[in-house]
């Protein structure tokens, strides 16, 4: 790990509106000749090739793999969800992240989710339509399209509405995951009978078919965004939100805007770090783990040095992420002084070898972290070097688990990640203040964070779902490629994570051994063994020393789909 060298510099900067490029490290000489794609479901990852052979860039393949997971992978992401597309262009070294974040309705309030009280009802803020931001993945394929692809957008979709019409066979985690919330679901019986078709009876294999999907997303094809924030949909969708407790307007669909953001720069020895900007607080709290553990010589310690370096310094990140982060339109984000070496100097006068801090020294309150495994990351590079890593969500799994009758679009229930009060944990345990409080138009503040590493000979792609570990699990999978491995070992690499609150180092089973955690137990940490593993990481290497392509998928569930393939040049665009 490149931790030693003194010309470690941080260069951060997060504009609001419009991307500028970011330096050329791909070089337009070079490309690697192959595609590779690693997604969390094996038809969304066939999607995406198909769509590259039909003569589509990676822009395009990520618009037909995100379009395909909606219609596969519901209970993780989907047409009435958001997400963030971090991509970089070959030719120019242009980078940018398309945010396709959900927005706040107009009609929501700072106490929407309180009783009469002020007691936070967490049932509203997750189920049914109440809980649905203003859905912003429609939106980002359309802009991709159009922007960034060589497609047109009923093209991209084409591989989605097919499979939404003939169906596809639902794999274990979406069995699991269903157990969860089909309790939920069921309370509307027309997005069961999409969802669940033979009742609370599901089995892997059986077929879910989704015509009303097919035809919104066929009004999507033909018509662009009006397709969907305008006429027939918007009106199913308002109509059948509010008749179920929403408070949507169709003007909060007209309205809905996809806002470019320069991604989140990091300038680590070698290699040039992209990741996500607010509304993330992924890139934020990546640069300051990085920068808190930047002046230990990492390989001289021990393992166990290296977890309790590390837990500290994601207890300070998250502590921040709870005080100071929001959506930045509506919030001044001090995100110079977090991402500063001079604030981490400050921040790392606090961190000793031998005793843990407790996170009450630092502020607030504690509570529960739920379990969940949904949302969806892909990760793509196309034969010209062209790359997208894209987080993208419903939160949990199914969303708000209810679907407006005759769209086939299951809502998100984002909502929750706002702090519902101050100091309220979300479902993830996670904790916020004024920056992330409820307001109209506002987007939640998430973790999901897409990254990019590209250093001289290697470039990284990668991200993974895990609600609040997720910021942990990209920083274990970077500081795993800075040692040299690839993408299969990214994915498999037993995880640990600390979130400030509450204040444990939880540890995946066999992620460290009984004298570790002893070890760690000594110097005041609390260590939580957890039975299930977490996190769905897709990542993708592009070694360009030796020209190869590597794509892997998380070991934790078998529905993947990663692949290396040549595209058939004499392919052309239509
Ligand atoms: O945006 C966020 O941070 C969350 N809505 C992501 C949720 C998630 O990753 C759930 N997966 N386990």
């Amino acid at each position: 790990m490149p931790t030693n060298n003194p010309l470690f510099s941080m260069l951060m900067t997060a504009m609001l509106f419009g991307a500028t490029a970011v330096l050329a490290d791909v070089t337009p000489t070079q490309r690697p000749g192959q595609a590779a794609i690693s997604s969390a479901h094996e038809l969304a990852t066939e999607a995406g090739f198909e769509i590259l052979q039909a003569g589509g860039n990676a822009f395009d393949a990520a618009v037909a793999v995100s379009a395909a997971l909606a219609v596969v992978e519901p209970e993780s992401s989907g047409i009435g969800g958001g997400g963030f597309w971090l991509m970089h262009r070959a030719e120019d070294g242009f980078s940018t992240m398309v945010d396709g974040r959900e927005t706040a309705p107009a009609a929501a309030t700072g106490d929407m989710y309180l009783d009469e009280n002020g007691e936070f009802v967490r049932e509203r803020s997750i189920n049914g339509p109440l809980a649905a931001g203003i859905p912003g993945a429609p939106a980002a394929w359309v802009h991709i399209t159009e922007h960034y692809g060589r497609l047109r957008l009923e093209q991209n979709l084409a591989p989605a509405i097919r499979l939404a019409t003939d169906g596809f066979g639902v794999d274990e985690k979406y069995v699991m995951l269903m157990g969860w919330r089909g309790e939920v679901m069921l309370q509307w019986p027309e997005t069961a009978a999409i969802f669940l078709p033979n009742g609370q009876d599901l089995n892997v294999g059986d077929r879910i078919v989704q015509p009303d999907l097919a035809a919104t997303l066929e009004r999507l094809a033909e018509h662009g965004f009006d397709g969907f924030y305008r006429g027939t949909t918007a009106e199913r969708l308002v109509e059948g939100a509010n008749a179920e407790g929403g408070i949507w307007r169709l003007d909060d669909l007209a309205d809905y805007q996809v806002i470019e953001r320069e991604p989140i720069t990091i300038q680590y020895d070698e290699y040039r770090l992209l990741t996500a900007a607010p509304p993330s607080s992924g890139g934020i709290a990546i640069a300051q783990i990085l920068n808190l553990i930047e002046p230990y010589d990492w390989p001289a310690l021990s393992r166990t040095d290296q977890v309790h370096l590390l837990a500290e310094s994601m207890r300070r990140a998250y502590r921040d992420r709870s005080l100071y982060l929001g959506d930045p339109d509506f919030s001044d984000i001090p995100v110079q002084r977090l991402i500063s070496p001079d604030y981490a100097d400050g921040l790392r006068s606090t961190m000793r070898l031998d005793r843990a801090l407790p996170s009450s020294f630092l502020a607030a309150d504690p509570d529960l972290i739920e379990e969940s495994n949904n949302t969806t990351h892909f990760s793509l590079i196309d034969a010209d070097g062209n790359i997208v890593s894209a987080t993208l969500t419903v939160n949990l799994p199914f969303g708000a688990a209810f679907a407006p009758p005759g769209t086939g679009v299951l809502l998100n229930n984002e909502m929750d990640d706002f702090a519902a009060a101050p100091g309220e944990p979300n479902a993830y345990g996670l904790i916020g203040f004024a920056a992330n409080a409820i307001e109209p138009g506002k987007r939640m503040l998430s973790s999901m964070s897409p990254t990019i590493v590209l250093g001289p000979e290697r470039v990284a792609v990668l991200g993974t779902p895990g609600g609040s570990r997720i910021i942990t699990m990209v920083v274990l999978g970077i500081l795993d490629f800075f040692d040299g491995h690839g993408p299969h070992s990214w994915v498999s690499k037993p995880r640990f994570h600390h979130q400030y609150l509450p204040d444990e180092i939880l540890l995946e089973n066999d992620a460290l051994t009984d004298q570790q955690i002893e070890d760690l137990e000594s110097r005041g940490h609390e260590v939580t063994l957890r039975e299930r593993p977490w996190g769905n990481m897709h990542g993708v290497m592009w070694n360009r020393a030796n020209g190869t392509l590597e794509a892997a998928h998380d070991p934790r569930w078998t529905s993947g789909g990663a692949d290396v393939r040549t595209i058939d040049a004499s392919h052309t665009v239509d």
